[in-house]
This record gives structure tokens, C-alpha cells and sequence, in this order.
């Protein structure tokens, strides 16, 4: 027997699961109902969850190999995170919170800008799983974008545009536009660092097409002038990061959020930094990026 039900969010994407305890061993049946639903709806939301962080890393662990959490910010040092020893590798410890004047995790209380999980990576991670210990009453809410739907409703034109082209994903700063640990600024997009994806990206297990994006600040298309790349990238990225496209989050404390880190793209609205706002994070190691 499975109690397990989803309810569709009534937006662009996105879906709550009910009837499931993470902190409890899932069974294959839930499992696969679990996937099935990801598959359709592409975010997930399990509310009133109780994980600890070793709980979080095995139930990840069943969409696949874990990945190693992301470099920090250039003032930080991943040590430094309020993950503990066994775990900080792989746990992302997302937070404003400082200790000794120390932050104890990644990406302040500033705005996140659009932008896909570590796609400045040649295998950028599958899924991300996002868990909600501490959460301020107002602010902070994090959108989801369907990318799949940005791609299907893309002008001719545009869609023509993209066909076959490849573009660059910066690896120098986070989505908070932070320079990481051991990077420089650089001014010309065509030597900007990071993994060079295609921008329409076969999904491996719908086999759907979605536009790939990554993050606007840093990239460019191959093959352009630097003017026609910010034209097209400008045109495309007005496109996909319409509202109809989107679905927001309004965080409480126990939710746990997965999303397909290869057909949805994220943002984060900043809030007040004196409130405490505390996830811990995992993500998933993605397969290699097929073309669309
Ligand atoms: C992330 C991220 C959004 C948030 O963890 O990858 O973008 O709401 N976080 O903190
Ligand atoms: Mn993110």
C-alpha cells in the first residue's frame, strides 16, 4: 500500500507531495511513484519534514551519485560552514547566518539571480534538493522557471536562432554575483571561464527539449560576434523569464524542495538580513549534456 498523492501547484510547474515521510526508509513503489511525478511536474515539494542531514544525503542518494557541494564565495571557506565534518562535502549550507562574524554558509540574503545549479560544470548536477530549517516570515521566496515551456513557445525566429548553438556558463561567480574562491573578474565574454553547453538540451529521460541557460552575466554564444551573442541572449532570455513561466515558493520550515536542475532554472528574492534563514543542500551528479 502507497498513501502517497500529489497535488499539481496550479502554475507553470511544480507539485506537492503528500503522504510521504522522508525521515522513514521509502519504499520502490513510493519511490517510483515519486519519480513519475518529478518527471511530469519537475519541482517537487515535501512539507513538514523532519531530515537530518544524514537522512537528506541518503534519501538524495537514491536519484543518483551525490555531488560535492559548490566552492564558496571568495571570503569564505567551505570549513567554515555550519555543516559538520562527516557531511560537508556534500551538504551546501545555504544561509546569512555568521558566527564570529563569520557567515556559515553560501549566498547572504542578497537576490539570486536566475540560473541553473553548478551548469559551469561539465556534468552540471542532475537535481538539487533544497531543505528548509530556518526560514524568515516574509522574503526569500524562490521562483522556478519551465524551461521546457520557455523552449515549446519560443518565436520561430528565436528557436531558428538557438538551433545547434552552444553557449558559455560562468564559472567565476554564484548567483548572488559573488566571485568565488580563486577567480578573477573577466570583461570579455569570449574568455569567460566555465563548461560550454549546448543552449537546447535533450532532457535524457523525457526526451523533451528545453532551453539550457544557465545564467545570463558571463555567457556567450559560439560563433557570434559579441554583439549579435548579447542580442540573441538578450531576446531569449526576455523570453524564457516570463512570469507565465514561473512558480514561486514560499518557504516554511520543514519543507524539502527537489527540482530538475536540466529543464528548470531558479532565483531567489533577497530579504532582510537580520532575519535567520538556514537550508541545507544537495545535489545530484548529472549525466553529460545531450543536444536538443
Ligand atoms: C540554491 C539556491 C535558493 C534559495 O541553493 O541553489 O539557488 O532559495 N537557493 O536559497
Ligand atoms: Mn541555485
Amino acid at each position: 500500500m502507497c498513501a502517497m498523492w500529489v497535488q499539481p501547484t496550479g502554475g507553470a510547474l511544480g507539485a506537492d507531495v503528500y503522504g510521504v515521510d522522508l525521515s522513514q526508509p521509502v519504499s520502490d513503489e513510493t519511490f517510483q511513484k515519486i519519480l513519475d511525478a518529478w518527471g511530469e511536474h519537475l519541482v517537487l515539494r515535501f512539507s513538514g519534514q523532519k531530515l537530518d542531514d544524514p537522512t537528506l544525503m541518503k534519501f538524495s542518494a537514491r536519484f543518483g551519485e551525490l555531488d560535492r557541494a559548490p566552492v564558496l564565495a571568495a571570503d569564505r571557506d567551505n570549513k567554515d560552514t555550519a555543516a559538520t565534518a562527516d557531511v560537508i562535502d556534500w551538504i551546501a549550507v545555504i544561509s546569512n547566518l555568521k558566527k564570529d562574524g563569520k557567515p556559515v554558509g553560501g549566498l547572504g540574503s542578497y537576490e539570486l539571480v536566475w540560473h541553473t545549479d553548478m551548469s559551469y560544470n561539465p556534468l552540471p548536477p542532475r537535481a538539487s534538493l533544497l531543505y528548509a530549517l530556518e526560514v524568515p516570515p516574509d522574503g526569500g521566496n524562490t521562483g522556478f522557471l519551465n524551461m521546457y515551456a520557455a523552449y515549446e513557445t519560443l518565436p520561430d525566429k528565436l528557436k531558428r536562432a538557438v538551433e545547434g548553438k552552444t553557449c558559455i556558463h560562468d564559472s567565476s561567480r554564484n548567483s548572488a554575483g559573488e566571485l568565488r574562491r580563486g577567480f578573477q573578474t573577466t570583461h570579455d565574454v569570449t574568455k569567460t571561464p566555465g563548461a560550454v553547453h549546448p543552449l537546447v538540451r535533450l532532457h535524457p529521460v523525457t526526451q523533451k527539449k528545453a532551453l539550457f541557460l544557465g545564467r545570463r552575466p558571463g555567457a556567450y554564444v559560439h560563433g557570434l560576434s559579441v554583439e549579435e551573442s548579447e542580442e540573441l541572449l538578450n531576446a531569449i532570455w526576455a523570453h524564457a523569464t516570463q512570469e507565465r513561466f514561473a512558480w514561486y515558493q514560499k518557504w516554511r520550515i520543514g519543507d524539502l524542495l527537489m527540482w530538475d536542475n536540466r529543464c528548470v532554472m531558479h532565483r531567489r528574492d533577497a530579504f532582510d538580513e537580520s532575519l535567520r534563514r538556514v537550508m541545507h543542500r544537495t545535489q545530484i551528479v548529472g549525466e553529460p549534456v545531450l543536444a536538443g
